[in-house]
C-alpha cells in the first residue's frame, strides 16, 4: 500500500480537466417524471452546461470573496478568506470526482484518489494530521463506478469524522479490487473502532442501499480501527 499525500488543488482554480464520460446520475437513474433518461449526445449537452454554469458560478463567488471590501484588511478576515476558498476548491472537487460537476472525470483511480484526499481536507481539524492511501487493481466496471465512488465518500467521510475524533494523527487506506466476477472496495482506518453494531445514520443507510442496488454486501468491523468492505458481485 503506498500513501499519497491528501494535498488538493488551489482552491483559486478550478479542478484541472480530464476527460471521459460521465452520467451526472447513475446508469440506472430515471428522470424525476418517469420519462426515461435523454439519450447520450443530449445527455452530454446538458452535463456540458451544467458544468459550465457550476464553473461559472463558482469562479464568481471566488471572485466576490477576494475583492470584498475590507474583508482581507485584517489577519482574522484574511484567514476567513482564504478558509472560503479553500473549502469552495475542496467542495468542487469532491462533486468532480463523484460527479464530474466542473469537469468530466478520469480514471477510477484518479477520481478515488482526488475523492479521498479532498475528503480527509475537508473534514480533518486543522491541526490534524491524516494521511489517505489509494490502491485500485483490476478494471471496475463502468455501471458499478458511481456506486464505489459514493460509497467510499461515505465511509472515508466517517473514518475522518468518527474514527480519527479528537486523535493528531491517523490513516487511511482505501482499495479497490476488480476480479472476473466481484469488485470490492475497503475503507480501513486505525481509529477508535466501535464496539456493538453501529446506530446507522445517513451515511451507512445510503452506503447499505448502493450495494443492495447491485446484489452487494456492506460489512464493517470496529474491532482494532475500523475495517469497511463493500462487495458488489458483477
Ligand atoms: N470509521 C468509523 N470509526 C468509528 N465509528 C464509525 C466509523 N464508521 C461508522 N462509525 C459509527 O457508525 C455510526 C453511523 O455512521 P453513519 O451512518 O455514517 O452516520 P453519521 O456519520 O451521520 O453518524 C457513526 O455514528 C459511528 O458511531
Ligand atoms: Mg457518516
Amino acid at each position: 500500500m503506498s500513501y499519497v499525500a491528501t494535498s488538493t488543488p488551489s482552491p483559486r482554480h478550478a479542478p484541472a480537466g480530464q476527460d471521459g464520460r460521465h452520467p451526472f446520475h447513475g446508469p440506472a437513474d430515471k428522470m424525476d417524471d418517469g420519462e426515461e433518461a435523454v439519450g447520450g449526445a443530449e445527455q452530454e449537452i446538458d452535463l456540458r452546461q451544467l458544468r459550465h454554469h457550476t464553473k461559472n458560478t463558482l469562479q464568481r463567488i471566488l471572485g466576490l470573496i477576494a475583492r470584498a471590501p475590507g474583508l482581507c484588511d485584517t489577519p482574522q478576515g484574511e484567514k476567513i478568506a482564504q478558509e472560503l476558498e479553500y473549502r469552495i476548491g475542496l467542495s468542487a472537487t469532491i462533486s468532480d470526482a463523484l460527479f464530474g460537476l466542473t469537469d468530466a472525470p478520469g480514471s477510477m483511480a484518479e477520481r478515488l484518489r482526488r475523492l479521498a484526499g479532498a475528503v480527509v481536507e475537508m473534514m480533518r481539524d486543522t491541526d490534524q494530521v491524516i494521511r489517505a492511501g489509494v490502491s485500485v487493481r483490476g478494471s471496475c466496471p463502468v455501471g458499478l463506478r458511481d456506486t464505489v465512488l459514493r460509497s467510499a465518500h461515505e465511509l472515508v467521510s466517517n473514518a475522518v469524522k468518527h474514527g480519527m475524533k479528537g486523535r493528531h494523527t491517523g490513516r487511511i487506506a482505501v482499495r479497490l479490487v476488480s476480479d472476473e466476477d466481484c469488485t470490492t472496495l475497503t475503507v480501513l482506518d486505525n481509529g477508535w473502532g466501535f464496539t456493538g453494531t453501529p446506530r446507522s445514520g445517513e451515511g451507512l443507510t445510503l452506503a447499505h442501499s448502493f450495494a443492495a442496488r447491485h446484489g452487494g454486501s456492506l460489512a464493517i468491523y470496529g474491532d482494532d480501527g475500523t475495517v469497511a468492505t463493500l462487495e458488489l458481485p458483477h
